[in-house]
């Protein structure tokens, strides 16, 4: 299955940049920008990201991204991961980064646009993966403050292919940004959403009737109700599903508890992720392990899982096409 694994061509939809920030890089960034890390060394690290929940997560995750300063801050910590893709024959990255994290902190859009832009640029050309890129507005924050960075992504609406949402779900439903995400509708952006990781099914609901999203980040409650699961299988709306991250922020008791592969069976569009490799101990290629270590997953069905990766990207239908020829 290893082998398999790593062979398959693959298309990660649902990358957190910020959440690709390895230890290493972090002690080092933090030097140099002068900036003092709640841990000194790797082993506090280990000790730390020991989580209970998303939110404990969180606070650990936007504590780790204030050493990201400069623009080659942004560049070094997006190539690192183009490094990773390659090394496990990711062939496409759909990206999400966090400007309100940033711009709250007094770093310009365009620091953080910038870096992270010319290193998916250089990743294309040396390395052959293709990428787009998604803005995420954070959720606990206010509307007032998405409708700002919306209209301060306009300027780079040419990098940025759509607009996504994240950070703490219960108590910050998606309707709380229902007038945003129709202005990003407006202007063409792309539209996914965070739903259904520790929020309810109704968060669900509410992302593909309020929000009109393309696709599901997470979505594994989906299954406490039987209609909305007939809904996705008929629209073919597709989940992005973070098996390790799901596990270490107990969003699931255990691996063996996972329902991507009944979701799989019946016909939802599922795909595997990995969301915050640096925090949640695996990139794509170990989330596929970890899922076909504990359950019981076909040779045919792990194809299947590549295949849907670009089913469910953004890339045209003739290069969706080209890509899942590749997997036979
Ligand atoms: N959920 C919500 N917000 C996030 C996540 C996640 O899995 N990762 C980074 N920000
Ligand atoms: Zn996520």
């Amino acid at each position: 299955m290893k082998e398999l694994i790593a062979k398959l061509p693959k298309a990660e939809l649902h990358l957190h940049i910020e959440g690709s920030l390895e230890p290493e890089l972090m002690f080092a960034l933090a030097q140099k920008n002068n900036i003092t890390l709640p841990y000194k060394t790797i082993e506090e690290v280990k000790n730390a990201y020991n989580f209970t929940s998303l939110q404990s997560f969180l606070d650990i995750y936007y504590a780790g991204a204030n050493v990201l300063i400069t623009e080659s801050d942004f560049f070094d910590v997006t190539w690192a991961y183009l490094l990773t893709c390659k090394a496990q024959n990711v062939l496409h990255v759909e990206i999400f980064f966090d400007p309100q994290t940033h711009t709250s902190r007094g770093i310009a859009f365009e620091t953080v646009v910038n870096g992270i832009t010319k290193a998916l640029q250089k990743g294309e050309i040396e390395l052959g993966i293709s990428s787009f890129l998604i803005m995420c507005f954070l959720r606990h924050l206010s509307e007032e403050e998405a409708f700002k960075t919306l209209q301060e992504s306009l300027l780079f609406k040419d990098k940025i292919l759509g607009v996504g949402l994240d950070s703490s779900e219960v108590g910050h439903p998606p309707s709380k940004f229902e007038r945003v995400f129709a202005a990003c509708e407006n202007v063409g952006y792309k539209i996914v959403a965070h739903a259904g990781e520790e929020g309810d099914s109704s968060y669900i609901w509410e992302a593909i009737n309020l929000l009109h999203v393309k696709r599901i980040d997470h979505g594994i409650r989906c299954d406490e109700d039987a209609t909305l699961v007939e809904f996705l299988i008929e629209k073919q709306i597709p989940l992005t599903v973070c098996p390790l991250s799901n596990v270490k922020l107990r969003a699931v008791s255990s691996m063996r508890e996972h329902n991507i592969i009944n979701l799989l069976r019946k016909g939802v569009l599922v795909t595997i992720n990995s969301d915050d490799p640096a925090y949640f101990g695996g990139y794509i290629n170990e989330n596929y392990e970890a899922v076909a270590n504990s359950l019981h997953v076909s040779q045919e069905e792990l194809k299947l899982l590549a295949q849907n990766s670009f089913k469910a990207s953004f890339l045209s239908e003739a290069q969706k096409q080209h890509f899942t020829q590749m997997i036979a």
